[in-house]
Parts: structure tokens; sequence; C-alpha cells
């Protein structure tokens, strides 16, 4: 199959350059145009992240190619979608609600954006969580009138709770969540980003909207389809966002509510085998395991934990009986950049490949 022809849009950030650097080299997509703000617009992608001092704000672990340093960062708000078979969206919400509708009237478009997560015909992927929401794919073009779509992925700390979840509402039934988070700071991107002066020696106990678009998402989520759009899961969530001084890797304390009783064993087991038919398909961004069970009780730890798998798994640790909720407790380390933003949306872009919805366009 020739490669599908994909472009990036806030391509100079934080999630959009980890888009960029895992798009270099894949073998279903091509990066063939990059875009940003007119701040970046018509430089080379080199240039638009190097600052007046020289500095080359860089953030992946991985090289930049020469190829990619070289594209030309086109103003976002003036590109047409010739030439592009999908895009990958990594802009706040307000440039996101302008910028998807017009990409979705022609392509797909998978965005790490809040802006379209509400609208009751738009799926909130998650890999192996909610496959079966694609069914509102084909509801949301056809009340649209697109030839594409928009799948928004979860807010990055949603990411870790949804995807543990997932398995102990399919065994056990989940019908109460308390989680409180510790979150990196790379999670608030670069602009306005968090002052070193604020998060050094520090926690901040508040991250605005955050707390709203957790409960919210995680029962998005882990709900139904019913007929043209879906039902909430029935669960009681809450919880506490913090700002931690850590750079990548979000932390979650989680109480669960179990409506059937479950031993730790049979959660753990829930757990480390979930999502055996989706991780079956081989995709070139999947992970071997979609939640590694640490049973050291001194994990997961962010940095000792993030980059496990390439930073799509997520590791949980610290398994205990929950006698308040009558369920289980555990922490959670999950990659807020790469499964919780870029990384995760490439593989549910990898997925919607194989299911045929992203496709060369005409
Ligand atoms: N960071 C994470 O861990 C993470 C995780 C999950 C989801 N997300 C979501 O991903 C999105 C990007 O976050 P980020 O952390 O990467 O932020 P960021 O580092 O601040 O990057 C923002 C990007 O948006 C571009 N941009 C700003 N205004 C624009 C406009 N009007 N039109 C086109 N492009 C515009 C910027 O381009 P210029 O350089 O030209 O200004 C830059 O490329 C947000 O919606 C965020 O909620 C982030």
């Amino acid at each position: 199959m020739s490669r599908l022809r994909a472009c990036v849009l806030g391509a100079t950030g934080i999630a959009g350059q980890e888009f960029v650097v895992a798009l270099q080299r894949h073998p279903f997509f091509e990066l063939v145009r990059i875009g940003a703000s007119q701040r970046s617009a018509k430089k080379k992608f080199l240039d638009a992240i190097t600052d007046p001092g020289g500095k080359v704000n860089w953030f992946p672990r991985e090289t930049l190619d020469d190829q990619t340093a070289a594209l030309q960062v086109e103003d976002a708000a003036q590109m047409s979608v010739d030439g592009i078979d999908v895009v990958f969206t990594a802009v706040e919400s307000d440039a996101a609600k302008l910028l998807e509708p017009r990409f979705a009237e022609k392509v797909p478009v998978i965005s790490t954006a809040s802006a379209f997560r509400c609208d009751e015909d738009v799926p909130v992927f998650l890999p192996a969580v909610n496959m079966d929401h694609a069914a509102l794919i084909d509801v949301q073009r056809k009340r649209r009138g697109w030839q594409g779509f928009i799948t928004p992925g979860p807010n990055c700390t949603t990411t870790g709770l949804a995807i543990t979840l997932k398995p102990l509402d399919q065994a056990f039934g989940v019908d109460k969540v308390v989680m409180t988070s510790l979150q990196a700071v790379s999670g608030a991107g670069r602009s306005p980003g968090v002052a070193a002066l604020d998060i050094i020696d520090n926690v901040i106990p508040y991250i605005a909207k955050e707390e709203e678009k957790v409960e919210r998402e995680t029962k998005k989520i882990l709900g139904r389809v019913e007929g043209n759009t879906i039902v909430a899961a029935p669960i009681a969530v809450s919880c506490t966002c913090t700002r931690v001084n850590v750079l990548e890797g979000h932390t979650e304390s989680v109480f669960v509510g179990l409506s059937r009783a479950a031993s730790l064993g049979d959660a753990r087991s829930a757990m480390e085998e979930f999502g055996s038919a989706f991780l079956a398909l081989g995709l070139p961004s999947s992970p071997k395991r979609l939640i590694t069970v640490q049973t050291d009780p001194y994990r997961p730890q962010p940095r000792l934990d993030r980059d496990a798998e390439n930073g799509m798994t997520t590791t949980v640790g610290r398994f205990r009986e929950e006698p308040v909720l009558g369920g289980v407790k555990y922490v959670l380390v999950s990659h807020n950049t790469r499964m919780g933003a870029a990384r995760g949306g490439l593989l549910i872009a990898e997925y919607l490949v194989k299911q045929g919805y992203i496709e060369r366009s005409k």
C-alpha cells in the first residue's frame, strides 16, 4: 500500500513535535505538510522552533531528521487540504474549534484537543477501550455533510484512568471512582506552560478545567453506543488534579468501587490480559501490553516507568483492597505526551486505516 499523506497542525508545540517524530519513517503515513500559527508560518520547521537566541526548542528524545527539519511551516488558518489524506491536530481548543471542522469537511482529523470531545456525534477513542464507538463516525459524517470526521483523543489524565477502569468494568462493574493526579509539567505545553519559578520545589493543587474534563470524558469513553449517540457509563467519578515537579508522565492514585466482589488476583489478571484482540492486530504504534502491572511496592514511578513500551503502556502498582468504596485501589503512571497525546492518536489512526475509515483522498 502506498503511504497516506499526513499533515500535522500545531507541529511546533510539545504534542505536535511528538506527532512529527512519530510520523518520521512511519509505515502507513508520510508527513508531507505541517502547520502552526502565523508566528511560525513561512519558516522552515527547524527555524520555527529556534528562538532568537539560537536555542532549539525540540522536545522529543528522538532526533529530528533533516527532511522534516526542512519542511516549510504553513499558517494553519490559510491551509488547504490539497494533497492530504489525514490531519493530526495538536493545537489549543480555541484554535481547534475553528480549524478542525474546515479540514474535516474533506479528510479525517485526529485531534489531541478538547474542542469537540463533548459533541454527541464525536467518539473519544482510547485504544482497545471503545473501538465500537467508531459507529459514530458515519453518524457524524451524515449529520454534518462531511467527507472526513473529527476524532479527538481523551485528555492526557483521562487516558491512564479510563484504560485501567475498562477491564475492571468489563469483569466486575465499576460504580464509583475517586482519583488524585500528580501531573507532569509537559502536560501544560509550552505556551503558556508552567513557569519553573512556580513548580520547582512545589505542588500546585489546581489545574483549570482538568477535573471536569476527566470526570466527563471517563464516563463517555466507558459508555455505550445507543442509536446515534453514546450513553455515558453510570459511574460516579470524582477527582483532584495537581501539577508536580515532574517533566513527563502523569501519576494517579485511584480508588475504585466495584459492583461485584473481586479478589486482588482476579482484578490484576483482568488488567494484565486487557485488550488482547486489539493487540493482536499488531499495529505499528501498539505496545505488547496496554497495562503493565508492577508488584514492587515502590513502583510505578514516573522516572522509571513512563517510557515503558515507548510510553504506550500504562503501568499499575500498589494494588490493594479498597474497603471504603468496596473494590480495589492502585497507583498508575501514564505517559502524557505519548499514549496520552500524539502516539495514542497515531495508534487510533492506524486502527482506522485498517478499518477503512482513513484512505487515500480522491
Ligand atoms: N502536552 C500534553 O501532554 C498534551 C496531552 C494531551 C493533549 N494535549 C493537547 O494538545 C494540544 C496542544 O498542546 P501542547 O501541549 O502541544 O501545546 P503547546 O506546546 O503550547 O503547542 C501549541 C501549538 O499550537 C500552535 N498554535 C497556537 N495557536 C494557533 C493557531 N491559532 N493556529 C494554528 N496553530 C496554533 C502553536 O504554534 P506556534 O508555535 O506557531 O505558536 C503550537 O504549535 C492542546 O489542545 C492540549 O490540550 C496536550
